[in-house]
C-alpha cells in the first residue's frame, strides 16, 4: 500500500514536470498563424500612398513597441517576449495572409488589432512594415567621416568648453553635428537649470543638486533638499532675487496611512546653500507611489508661475474640478492664487486649476517667440500630445483621446470632440521633455521643437508651420531614456539620459 502511493506520487512529480518542461518549451516556439491565413489576399495593392498611410499608423500605434526601424526595440527587456522584429527572415519568410491574421487577433503583449482598425488599415500596416527589410541597416547608424568638418569656434560655450577635436559626427536632414557628451555618469537625473553665473544645476531623483562650472563639476548644493526630486527651475528674477523652484515627491507612508503628494518648494540659493526652503503647494494626498509624474514648473511672460499635476487616482478624475489629478495649477510666484484664475469663481473647483484633462504633462515650455505656455503629454498607447496650454481649457483625457489601452481596446470613441482642445500634434514616443530651438547656430533648425523620447531614446525634431505638423526626425539613436531636453543660453541644444546618465550637447559642425 505504502509502496503504490510512492509510486503514484512519483509518477505524478514526473508528469508535472514534464507538463512544465513542455509548456517551457512552447512558449519559446514560434508564433505561428493557422495554415488557412496564408490564402488571406489583401483587396488593396501596396502603392507608395498606401505605405505611407501605413507608415501613420505605425508611427502612432507600434512604435513604442517595434521600435522606429521595426527592430522590436522599443522598450527592451519590458516584455517577457520581445516584440517582433520585421527585418528576420522569421517574418519576412511569412505570407502577407499571416501576418494580417497575426495584426487582428494579437497573442500576449501583442495587442489584437481586429476592432480596433478597420481591415483596409490593417493592409496598409502590413504594406509598411514590409518595407523596413529593404532597409540598409548599416546606413542607419552610418558615422560621418569627420575629416571634412570643422567646429565653429566663434560660438564657445561658457558652461563647457568646445572639444578639441570632432569626434562622433552623425548627419541630420539638415547639417552634420557632433554629439558632445559633456557629462557622465549622472544618477537618474532628471532637470537641467542654466544660472546667469554660467555654472550649471543637474537635479538627480535622489535628491542631489550638481553645479557644474566650465566643464567641471565643482559642488552639491546643501541644504534641505526634498528627496523624489524632479524638476528645477529659475525665477524670473533670479539674477536681483536667487528664487529657484523645485518639484517633488512625498512617498505615501503606508504604515502610518498618510498619503503622498506632488509638491512645489521655492528657496533661495546663496552660494552653494539652499536656504529659506517654503513648501508653496502641496497636490493630494494621494495613495499611490510618485511615479505618476507632471510636476513640471514653468512660467510665462508675466511671472505667473505654472505647474502640471499627472494623473494619481482613477483616470476619469482629470475630468472633474474639485480634485488633482490631471491639472495645471497657475500660482503667483509665492504660491498664492491669482484673482483672475479661470475657475476661482467656480463652485466646488480647486481654485488653483488653470486647465485639465491632461493625463501626465511631462515636459512644460514657454515658446519664447511667442510667450505661449506649451507642455508636452505622455499619453497611454500612441495618445502623446504635444498641448498649448489657455486658461478654462480641457485637454480631454481620458473622454477624447489617441490613446488606445495598451491591450489594444479603445479609450474614447473619437480622438476629437466638441468642447476639447485637440492637440497639435500627437505621437507614440513615450515622451519626456521639450525645448525650442532658435536662432542661427543650428542652420534649418530656427523655430523647431525638441521632445526627448523615453521608450524610443531618442531625440525628436519636430518641425510645425503656424501649429500644423510638417514633419519630424529621429536623432540621437539609441542614446538612452532622454529625460531632459535645454535649448541653453549658450545657443546649444542639450539632452540628459536618465538611465545611462549622460548629458550631451549637440555641435552644429561646418564643412571644410
Ligand atoms: C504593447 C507592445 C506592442 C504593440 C503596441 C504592438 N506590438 Fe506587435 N508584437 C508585440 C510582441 C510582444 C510581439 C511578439 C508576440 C509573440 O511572438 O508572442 C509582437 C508581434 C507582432 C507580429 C508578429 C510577428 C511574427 O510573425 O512573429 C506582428 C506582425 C506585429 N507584432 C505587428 C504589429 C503592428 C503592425 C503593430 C501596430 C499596429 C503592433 N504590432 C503593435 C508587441 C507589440
Amino acid at each position: 500500500m505504502r509502496n503504490r502511493n510512492f509510486v503514484f506520487l512519483f509518477f505524478g512529480i514526473c508528469s508535472l514536470l514534464m507538463i512544465s518542461f513542455k509548456s517551457g518549451y512552447l512558449q519559446k516556439e514560434p508564433w505561428k498563424a493557422p495554415a488557412s491565413a496564408d490564402s488571406i489576399k489583401s483587396p488593396i495593392a501596396f502603392s507608395p500612398q498606401v505605405i505611407r498611410e501605413g507608415e501613420k499608423l505605425y508611427n502612432t500605434l507600434c512604435v513604442t513597441c517595434h521600435g522606429q526601424n521595426g527592430l522590436g526595440d522599443g522598450q527592451p527587456g519590458r516584455f517577457k517576449i520581445e516584440p517582433a522584429n520585421f527585418h528576420n527572415k522569421a517574418v519576412t519568410d511569412q505570407k502577407d495572409g499571416a501576418i494580417f491574421w497575426k495584426l487582428s487577433n494579437g497573442k500576449g503583449n501583442m495587442p489584437g488589432y481586429a476592432t480596433a482598425l478597420s481591415e483596409e488599415k490593417r493592409w496598409q500596416l502590413i504594406a509598411y512594415i514590409r518595407q523596413f527589410a529593404k532597409q540598409d541597416l548599416s546606413a542607419l547608424s552610418k558615422a560621418v567621416p569627420v575629416n571634412n568638418y570643422k567646429i565653429n569656434k566663434s560660438t564657445p560655450s561658457p558652461y563647457f568648453p568646445l572639444p578639441q577635436k570632432i569626434t562622433n559626427a552623425t548627419a541630420s536632414q539638415e547639417f552634420v553635428f557632433m554629439v558632445d557628451t559633456v557629462a557622465k555618469g549622472l544618477k537618474r537625473a532628471w532637470s537641467i537649470a542654466f544660472l546667469p553665473d554660467q555654472t550649471l544645476l543637474i537635479a538627480e531623483r535622489s535628491g542631489k543638486i550638481l553645479r557644474f562650472k566650465n566643464g567641471k563639476q565643482i559642488d552639491t548644493l546643501s541644504g534641505n533638499i526634498p528627496k523624489s526630486l524632479r524638476d528645477i527651475k529659475l525665477h524670473p528674477d533670479f539674477g536681483k532675487n536667487g528664487l529657484i523652484y523645485l518639484s517633488y515627491y512625498i512617498e505615501p507612508v503606508k504604515s502610518a496611512g498618510t498619503g503622498g503628494y506632488t509638491a512645489l518648494m521655492s528657496a533661495k540659493l546663496v552660494g552653494n546653500k539652499i536656504l529659506q526652503e517654503k513648501t508653496i503647494y502641496k497636490a493630494g494626498p494621494f495613495k499611490n507611489n510618485g511615479d505618476w509624474f507632471g510636476s513640471k514648473i514653468g512660467f510665462d511672460r508675466m511671472g505667473y508661475l505654472f505647474f502640471s499635476v499627472g494623473i494619481h487616482s482613477d483616470r476619469k478624475n482629470a475630468q472633474s474640478l474639485s480634485n488633482y489629478d490631471g491639472k495645471t495649477m497657475r500660482f503667483n510666484d509665492d504660491g498664492s492664487i491669482p484673482s483672475d484664475n479661470p475657475f476661482i469663481k467656480t463652485p466646488g473647483a480647486l481654485p488653483e486649476i488653470y486647465s485639465y484633462g491632461h493625463r501626465m504633462h511631462q515636459g512644460m515650455r514657454r515658446d519664447p517667440k511667442t510667450g505661449r505656455m506649451m507642455v508636452v503629454e505622455f499619453g497611454e498607447l500612441a495618445g502623446d500630445e504635444l498641448n498649448i496650454l489657455k486658461p478654462r481649457a480641457n485637454y480631454g483625457w481620458p473622454i477624447a483621446t489617441y490613446s488606445l489601452e495598451y491591450s489594444g481596446a479603445i479609450i474614447s470613441e473619437s480622438p476629437l470632440k466638441e468642447g476639447i482642445e485637440p492637440p497639435i500634434h500627437h505621437y507614440a514616443i513615450a515622451p519626456s521633455d521639450f525645448d525650442f530651438v532658435y536662432g542661427k547656430n543650428y542652420p534649418g533648425w530656427d523655430g523647431n521643437i525638441f521632445i526627448g523620447g523615453l521608450a524610443t531614446k531618442k531625440l525628436y525634431r519636430i518641425v510645425m508651420k503656424d501649429d500644423t505638423f510638417v514633419r519630424d526626425e529621429a536623432l540621437l539613436n539609441g542614446l538612452g531614456r532622454i529625460r531632459e531636453v535645454v535649448y541653453g543660453p549658450d545657443q546649444f541644444l542639450y539632452a540628459m539620459t536618465e538611465d545611462t546618465g549622460i548629458l550631451v550637447r549637440l555641435i552644429p559642425l561646418q564643412k571644410l
